[in-house]
């Protein structure tokens, strides 16, 4: 458990990254009570300089020595580098808050949303995991369906952005339709294809079921986090010429009856989530809307009008804000509430 304090020594460890540089705009947005913050990245980085709260911060290379006298460490600089680093900043005696895939299914290891399920943290955590950002979005919103309708079984296909690749993505994306636009040849390096006016059905690799691991993220982790299990997850997970938030498009069946009023009524109490809805003046989330948004949006909330108990709708959210570097942001600031000392 965290020692209370007035203030907290963090690190954020890919800082130079997009979720890294979205962290760092969090923490100054939602006044974090910070002492002290150190930005690493890799040596390609070293005498860049981040903005945090006006002061320049001198990006450092990331090593065994970083997390010396540290409080926080919030990852984001991917699996390989969290598997390298994360044991030594726990050993330093920081809290580590890990974006990365690399602990998530670890049985050991906490998997948390702060609004569906911040009792996982439990007493004494080292290592704290953050769930995938297309996860993220999704149990937000199922959460008090499962409480209230337990749900059997979801069919969700998503559009997700860019920016859930990185700034490489981001960078390829813009270069792209320039060339595009302007008659000359495309190139790919990011994705396997041209991703401007396209959407490639491929995220992360192949398994040998034919889903995606991306795919398998979204059912393996959303099965930890609700703490079930049962639930049944068929998805299909698309990479669209977007910049930023990712939407999703959900099928849900439950085992108790369902209605469409009764779900838009609960999720409209639902902190964190925000009901756009109204077809009849053109009001559902848009990907555009989302960015820089908190919130998860939910609309076309309908029901199935081909399954018994069972409802259709459409959900979207900021990928680097509520699916990346909000949600462990929001972690750390449940750890500061329930410092003791
Ligand atoms: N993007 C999203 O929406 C999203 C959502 C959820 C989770 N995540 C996860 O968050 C992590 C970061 O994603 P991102 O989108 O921010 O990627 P990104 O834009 O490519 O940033 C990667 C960061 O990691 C640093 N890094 C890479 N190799 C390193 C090394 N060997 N040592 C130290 N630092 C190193 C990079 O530093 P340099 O600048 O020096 O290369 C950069 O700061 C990934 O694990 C990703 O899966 C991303």
């Amino acid at each position: 458990m965290l020692a209370k304090k007035d203030a907290y020594n963090i690190a954020i460890a890919g800082a130079t990254g997009a979720v890294g540089r979205k962290m760092l705009e969090i923490l100054e947005e939602r006044k974090f009570p910070v002492a002290s913050l150190k930005v690493l990245a890799s040596a390609r980085s070293v005498g860049q300089a981040l903005s945090f709260n006006r002061n320049s911060l001198a990006v450092e290379e990331l090593n065994e020595n970083s997390f010396e006298g540290m409080d926080i460490a919030l990852f984001s600089a991917g699996a390989g580098v969290s598997h390298q680093f994360a044991p030594s900043a726990v050993k330093s005696g920081c809290i580590v808050i890990d974006n990365s895939s690399a602990f998530r299914m670890d049985p050991e290891i906490p998997l948390v949303v702060p609004e569906v399920n911040p009792d996982a943290i439990g007493d004494d955590p080292g290592i704290i995991a953050n769930p995938n950002c297309s996860t993220i979005q999704m149990v937000v919103a199922l959460k008090p369906i499962h409480d209230r309708f337990k749900i059997k079984r979801v069919v969700v296909s998503t559009y997700q952005s860019v920016s859930g690749s990185g700034q490489k993505a981001i960078d390829e994306l813009k270069t792209q339709v320039k060339n595009i636009l302007g008659g000359k040849p495309v190139e790919h390096d990011v994705y396997p294809h041209q991703i401007a006016f396209n959407c490639i059905p491929h995220i992360d690799n192949f398994l040998d079921s034919g889903y995606t691991k991306e795919e398998m993220k979204m059912v393996n982790e959303t099965r930890k986090i609700l703490g079930d299990e049962t639930i049944r997850i068929s998805p299909t997970t698309v990479r669209v010429p977007v910049f930023y938030s990712h939407s999703e498009s959900l099928n849900v069946e439950t085992e108790r009856p369902v209605s469409a009023a009764e779900v838009k009524e609960l999720l409209s109490r639902q902190p964190g989530v925000r009901v756009v809805d109204n077809p009849e003046t053109n009001e559902y989330p848009l990907a555009i809307d989302g960015e820089g948004r908190d919130e998860v949006f939910v609309g076309r909330i309908r029901d199935d009008i081909s399954c018994e108990n069972a409802i259709n709708f459409w959900v979207v959210s900021d990928n680097l804000r509520k699916g990346a570097a909000l949600n462990a942001v929001q972690i750390a600031e449940y750890l500061v509430h329930s410092a003791k000392g």
